[in-house]
């Protein structure tokens, strides 16, 4: 069992729910044959905004456990919301359709207003700048996979840390372990939240801040590379100011860790040159792939679904 009935942000998930999800992640990871745990379980994917990776691997792990999935076309574009409905009616009537549903949707903590009347989990797969703890729970188990630890790390996040959802999840879900280190790189109008920085020194953790990659690399276990969040600037002008401030080559890693994993939520545009893609540490193609495992994983313990 899980502590959460809605999943919606990072702090709804314990060290205990992290534990439980990143350990049957890794067995679905281990065993690929297919499942009849969701046998008869149909999960909504109603995703208002872009997305490859989350909507593919969410509805490609409903299938492989066994269950269907239902789906609104084009980008909810076709769905009554164009209409005027409100998202929390929606809840309530996608509750009789389906047993679970995954949602990413451009606005802040719209998918908790759609959980308010729905009466089946709800899972947040990314609103606005807001969070997007699916990602992060993948980040995690990629950083497990590879470090078999998940306190004692220096991690690295570089680019957008103003709107970048998956940075807010990740930083919350990692200050849950002790000693963890954070080093944040970004231009000066990209900086992470002040008042998380204050949260993270309160709760113990060393906080770093630099506008210069070059002194980050070297120290780091960790690199998490995003790409700047175009479609939240309000200004093209702000965009086009900040958008190639980092770009990872071979030679800005020169004088990394051995042991260094760079990872990306992807999509990336041009914070990660292609010939970083040979280098030992670049890991984000094996942390897409991961995805499947975890999104698995929360769905089956989320509906507690037992194996046959
Ligand atoms: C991220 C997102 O949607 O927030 N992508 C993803 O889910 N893999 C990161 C991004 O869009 O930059």
């Amino acid at each position: 069992m899980l502590s959460f009935q809605h999943l919606l942000h990072a702090h709804d998930l314990t060290k205990e729910d992290i534990e439980k999800i990143l350990e049957l992640a890794s067995f679905f990871h281990n065993n690929k044959s297919p499942l009849e745990w969701a046998k008869g379980k149909i999960l909504a994917s109603l995703f208002f905004e872009p997305s490859t990776r989350t909507r593919l691997s969410f509805e490609s792990a409903m299938y492989r456990l066994g269950g269907n999935i239902i789906t609104l076309e084009n980008g909810g574009q076709s769905s009554s919301v164009t209409k005027g409905e409100t998202l929390s009616d929606m809840g309530q009537i996608i509750s009789g359709y389906a047993d679970i549903v995954a949602m990413r949707h451009p606005k802040a903590h719209s998918v908790q207003e759609f959980s308010k009347q729905a009466s089946i989990p709800v899972i947040n797969a990314g609103d606005g700048p807001h969070q997007h703890p699916t990602q992060s729970l993948l980040d995690l188990y990629t950083i497990f996979h590879f470090h078999k630890r998940l306190n004692n790390l220096k991690i690295g996040f570089v680019g957008d840390l103003k709107f970048g959802r998956t940075v807010n999840s990740l930083v919350e879900l990692l200050s849950l372990f002790p000693h963890s280190e954070f080093h944040f790189v970004s231009h000066p109008t990209l900086k992470i939240d002040h008042e998380k920085v204050k949260l993270l020194r309160a709760k113990g953790h060393i906080v770093h801040e630099y506008e210069e990659l070059s002194k980050a690399v070297p120290q780091l276990d960790v690199l998490y590379m995003t790409r700047v969040q175009e479609e939240r600037f309000s200004n093209p002008e702000d965009y086009k100011l900040v958008k190639d401030a980092y770009t990872l080559t071979q030679e800005s890693l020169v004088g990394c860790k051995e042991s260094l994993t760079i990872l990306h939520p992807f999509p990336r545009v041009k914070e990660i040159s292609a010939d970083v893609d040979q280098h030992p540490a670049a890991k984000y193609f094996e942390q897409a792939q991961y995805g499947l495992f975890v999104r698995m994983a929360i769905i089956a313990l989320i509906l507690q679904l037992k194996q046959d």
